[in-house]
């Protein structure tokens, strides 16, 4: 690797604030001037199966009052509903119409977005459901308060986190999905002329209602507002230690019950890994830690063209060992960066690193701007031609993650390059979540893999060296019975997992009673519930990008030299 290049991605981590930054557009765009023939995309810009989604209107209601005005005439008017989010992050096309429906609605909580209150008392927020999770962070931060675990982007709303379970990591307390620190919920569901067409229904802790709420998939209604049980501001102890992964499978059992905030990133081509250990210590521990992490920070649009550029000819030239230099280079340049954490604020000067729960515990301030400039954006911005990824996560119970894990190394073994393509978006994330009472939460104590890794922009051309992860996304799915992240993921990943959920019966009886029509309901969100066919979309390629299990070489690249056989070492896996 020539110099120039290192200089250039050292550019990609090291960016000083000299330039103004754009934000991420709102992904719903409407005729002009207008809220009428709208378009809604996902923040990277396409979803799984590259569908562009439509809808007549858009509706950006600013109060509960309007939210339940605009529900109940669409009620009366039988028209399909969707919510959409300021940033919309989830890549499954959960917020999308049916092609061909008329007179679709989009309801955005772009202007629910105001905490409306901190109660000292009793430890809790409560907010509307368009607050980011930054916004929530900072606010209850200011009264000394904060959620104990949380996702660690702050570029989520609290209605569109709880609505796919997401999480960041943890086995203590009730564990490190947002949505089980609910108290208390208000949502703006249908309902009968009788009823004037709509129902605000006000659930408690404990209610078994609540329990289908929690994660909806946007499936039951407008979450209007949700009160959050809240801690008081504590101080955590980071230390971040580099490893090999011989020990990873036997430690992934039990980490998370040694460290309050333990985490791994693994990256398995280089056989290392990342030990976070990280607790909680007393307040009076010096130090004024800051996380300001280094994949969220806000990178120049030249510095991504060139990333995106160099990736490209790599995978155009078959280039495995060029991705393994790329990978070790961009790990270690995390490293020496800290990954974005800081003692003080300012610097970096060692572990452990000792801060504020509310200055760790999530980042993103590549969303910090102003609505002009196009010099630097977040790294997946699709209006720069920047990252372009695939994303897939999944939790596989801890009782079973060993043999995952070690599955993974022979494979690793079979072909030491394979996985480097992980490294060059900083590896296997791996992160513990517990059991839920939600009903589509998670069914046991688990650990949850995030994968990120290049998508071309050409759906029937395969990735390099694809054959080793999709055997591994069907190991993790099939083999191990992982429940995907509702939010993110490709087809594949949702085949069967409804069956996963021991009381879906339970969420289908409340969608029922709350949602008679299916208003809320689409094509896709029927198929994952496992209401309708179709999930799976089987034509020329599809197993290039995870829309189909192959059955035929046609569905993979032939002509590329991946062909429909057996995995390596998953002999039920197909694609290879
Ligand atoms: C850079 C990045 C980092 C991420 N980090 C994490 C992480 O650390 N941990 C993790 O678990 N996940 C993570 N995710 C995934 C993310 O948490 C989920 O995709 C989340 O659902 C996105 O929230 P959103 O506000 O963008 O909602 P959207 O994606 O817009 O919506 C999600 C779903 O919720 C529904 N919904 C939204 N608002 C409401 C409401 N008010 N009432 C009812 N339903 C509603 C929508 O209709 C949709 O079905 C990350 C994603 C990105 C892009
Ligand atoms: C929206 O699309 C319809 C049908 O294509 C068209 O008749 C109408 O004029 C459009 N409205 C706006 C505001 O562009
Ligand atoms: C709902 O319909 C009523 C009666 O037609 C109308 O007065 C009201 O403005 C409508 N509300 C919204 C938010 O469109
Ligand atoms: C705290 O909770 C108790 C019991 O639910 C309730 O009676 C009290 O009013 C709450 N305090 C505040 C300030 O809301
Ligand atoms: C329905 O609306 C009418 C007119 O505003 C009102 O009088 C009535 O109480 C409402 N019914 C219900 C069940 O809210």
């Amino acid at each position: 690797m020539s110099d120039t290049k290192i200089v250039k991605l050292s550019l990609f981590f090291f960016v000083i604030y000299l330039v103004k930054s754009s934000p991420p557009e709102d992904p719903i765009k409407c005729s002009y001037n207008t809220n009428l023939n709208c378009t809604i995309t996902n923040s990277y810009g396409t979803f799984p199966d590259r569908t562009i989604c439509k809808a007549a209107q858009a509706v950006f209601p600013t109060t509960e009052n309007e939210l339940i005005s605009i529900v109940a005439n669409a009620t009366r008017e039988k028209r399909k509903m969707k919510i959409a989010t300021r940033f919309s992050h989830s890549i499954p096309k959960l917020v999308c119409l049916d092609d061909g429906v008329q007179d679709g609605l989009l309801i955005s909580t772009k202007f629910l977005n105001k905490i409306l209150r901190i109660d000292q008392e009793n430890m809790s927020i409560t907010v509307e459901s368009g607050v980011t999770l930054r916004q929530l962070i900072s606010e209850a931060g200011k009264a000394g308060l904060v959620l104990p675990y949380t996702p660690y982007w702050w570029g989520i709303t609290i209605g569109g986190l709880i609505g796919t379970g997401a999480h960041g990591s943890s086995l203590w307390g009730l564990g490190s999905s947002v949505h089980d620190y609910i108290v208390q919920l208000r949502i703006v569901t249908p309902s009968d002329a009788p009823n004037n067409y709509t129902k605000v229904r006000i659930l408690e802790n404990g209610s078994p209602e609540l329990n289908a709420v929690r994660v909806s998939l946007g499936v039951l209604g407008v979450v209007s507002q949700v009160t959050l049980k809240l801690e008081r501001v504590f101080k955590r102890s980071i230390t971040l230690s580099e490893r090999e992964d011989s020990k990873l499978g036997e430690d992934a059992a039990t980490f998370g019950r040694q460290h309050e905030f333990a985490d791994f990133t693994w990256y398995p081509s280089q056989r290392k890994v990342i030990y976070r250990i990280d607790d909680r210590v007393p307040t009076n521990t010096p130090g004024n830690a800051l996380n300001d992490f280094l994949g969220f920070r806000s990178i120049p649009s030249l510095v991504l063209a060139i990333l995106r550029t160099t990736e490209e000819n790599q995978e155009s030239t078959n280039d495995a060992g060029g991705k393994c230099l790329s990978a070790k280079l961009t790990t270690s340049t995390l490293k020496i960066g800290a990954y974005g954490l800081t003692n003080n604020g300012i610097a970096f000067t060692g572990y452990p690193v000792v801060g504020f729960q509310n200055r760790l515990q999530a980042s993103g301030t590549c969303l910090d701007s102003v609505e002009d400039a196009r010099i630097t954006a977040c790294p997946w911005d699709h209006k720069v031609k920047g990252l372009f990824v695939h994303q897939t996560a999944f939790s596989i119970s801890l009782s079973k993650v060993k043999g995952f894990i070690e599955d993974v190394q022979r494979l690793v073994v079979l072909e030491p390059r394979a996985l480097c393509v992980l490294d060059l978006y900083n590896g296997i994330l791996m992160r513990y979540v517990t059991t839920s009472n939600a009903y589509l939460g998670k069914q046991e104590d688990a650990l949850d893999f995030d994968i990120t890794y290049y998508r071309s922009k050409d759906p029937m051309s395969p990735r390099l060296l694809e054959d080793f992860l999709e055997e591994i996304e069907q190991l993790a799915f099939f083999k191990y019975g992982a429940l995907p992240h509702w939010g993110k993921n490709k087809n594949v990943a949702f085949i069967g997992a409804i069956n996963k959920y021991k009381n879906v019966n339970k969420f289908l009886e409340v969608k029922q009673s709350y949602d008679q029509l299916g208003l809320f309901s689409s094509e896709w969100t029927n198929q994952v519930l496992g209401l309708k066919d179709g999930l799976s979309i089987v034509k020329e390629g599809c197993a290039l990008e995870g829309l189909c299990i192959c059955s035929q070489d046609i569905h993979c690249a032939p002509k590329k030299g991946y062909f429909c056989r057996p995995g390596r070492i998953y002999k039920d896996a197909r694609y290879r």
